[in-house]
């Protein structure tokens, strides 16, 4: 799949083309050439006591696809053979794991990175026993104008580096902080130097500027603030919620940007029910994002089509309010996936492990499903089947725990695991 569109230039490798090469190595090759030919050497991380691949077809057929006594080979920036480590081929470099696990890099699907200022006081005042509400955000969008752009850039770099150091390889942040023209795609123009997950959020809360007349506010994002702010962007979002934006001014906002090629994911049912999941799925979203308060029909729905159920629970935490229910979504056969939501309003960490182990004491997930759902089904919830996964044409991107399995993630909460990073092939930690 080609993940992004074609837009500015980005300082990162631009979105992986599905070539042959790529194609072939996603077939049921175990060992392939690798995707790039101008790669480098190979090497093969060996003595790796519990390797998750995500491919059920692969050791113990659980969805994990868990290999015991395992090995991988990378070449260049991607995977190129996973098994027993007694199998393993030759490469030029080796990398003894010492008995620890290995698993695929995290997929954070939901961040909000492009910001100014914090808001510890809300925070102290939500701990004495205030309500979260969406008119926060306010405070976030009067800092986030007043930086420049060297101040957005600096805290947007400084941020990917606490989420690589603890093990994410791929992220997705939005816009949503500016609601001007051009703070909007600034924002986006800031983040797309970094990734090319990169979403359109102008309808994050109703502007400041417009509070008396957000009809001519929909009109601007659905208008010349969408037209500045496409090019940039991959995704669209809408916060659709009381105190944000209602279903009828979703659905609008929503099919603008499907108009102008951008994709829908969803910001619902977070503080409340509504309409917001049944629409995300109605229209396609990839995602339906925090569905922290559902109806059996909105499970239901999510289970019958293609839109994954990002669940975030760093929100839950930092604004002590009911958890989502992943229990109930994974029966009902939904698609999960866990990300950090890091914003500082409602969610200021970066953590992906947090929001394991949050998901599994809390959530109703067991370690495995929690594993999956930050790493399989993040890269489901950005629509990418060449991340969140190790196995033959996968981008190598994989994480060294300083631990035997991944079921140590939750099993010790708040313990800097993540030992080693790979990104594309390349160890940055
Ligand atoms: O996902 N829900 C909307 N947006 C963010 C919160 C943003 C903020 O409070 O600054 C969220 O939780
Ligand atoms: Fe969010």
């Amino acid at each position: 799949m080609t993940p992004g569109r074609p837009g500015p230039a980005v300082s990162a490798p631009a979105p992986d083309t599905a070539d042959q090469a790529t194609k072939d190595a996603m077939s049921n090759a175990t060992t392939v050439s690798p995707a790039h030919s101008a790669s480098t050497a190979s090497t093969l991380i060996t003595n790796i006591a519990s390797l998750v691949t995500n491919d059920p077809s692969l050791g113990d057929g659980s969805p994990l696809g868990l290999i015991q006594d395992a090995a991988i080979a990378i070449e260049g920036d991607r995977v190129v053979w996973t098994g027993d480590q007694s199998k393993a081929p030759a490469t030029d470099n080796r990398v003894d794991a010492g008995g620890r696990g290995v698993i695929p890099g995290f997929v954070d699907s939901h961040s909000h990175l492009v910001f100014a200022g914090d808001r510890t006081q809300e925070f102290n005042a939500r701990m004495s026993g205030r309500p979260y509400s969406a008119g926060g955000i306010r405070t976030t969008v009067a800092a986030t104008r007043a930086a420049s752009d060297g101040e957005l850039a600096a805290n947007l770099t400084r941020y990917l580096h606490e989420a690589l150091r603890q093990g994410t390889t791929t992220f997705e942040t939005k816009s949503g902080y500016g609601l001007t023209v051009e703070d909007e795609a600034r924002a986006l123009r800031i983040a797309a130097a970094h990734t090319d997950e990169v979403t359109y959020l102008g309808a994050h809360i109703v502007s400041p500027d417009f509070a008396d007349d957000p009809a001519s506010y929909v009109a601007l994002v659905t208008g010349e603030m969408l037209d500045a702010c496409a090019p940039y962007a991959r995704w669209i979002d809408v916060f659709c919620e009381k105190g944000a934006f209602d279903g009828d001014q979703a659905r609008a906002i929503l099919t603008a940007g499907k108009a102008k090629g951008l994709h829908p994911r969803v910001h619902a049912n977070q503080l409340s029910y509504g309409p917001g999941v049944q629409l995300a799925v109605e229209l396609d979203a990839a995602s339906a994002d925090h569905c922290t308060h559902l109806t059996d029909a909105d499970v239901d729905a999510l289970a019958s089509g293609r839109t994954v159920a990002t669940l975030l629970p760093g929100a839950e935490f930092s604004t002590r309010a009911e958890w989502p229910d992943a229990r109930r979504l994974l029966d009902a056969g939904a698609t999960v996936a866990l990300s950090t939501d890091c914003n500082p309003g409602s969610s200021f960490t970066s953590s992906v492990p947090f929001c394991v182990a949050l998901a599994v004491r809390d959530m109703g997930m067991t370690p495995d499903e929690a594993v999956w759902s930050a790493t399989a089904g993040g890269a489901a919830a950005l629509r990418r089947d060449d991340i969140g996964r190790l196995t033959p044409g996968a981008r190598a991107d994989l994480l060294l725990l300083d631990a035997p399995s991944h079921v140590h993630l939750a099993y010790r909460p708040g313990v800097p695991l993540v030992s080693g990073v790979w990104r594309r092939g390349v160890r940055e930690v």
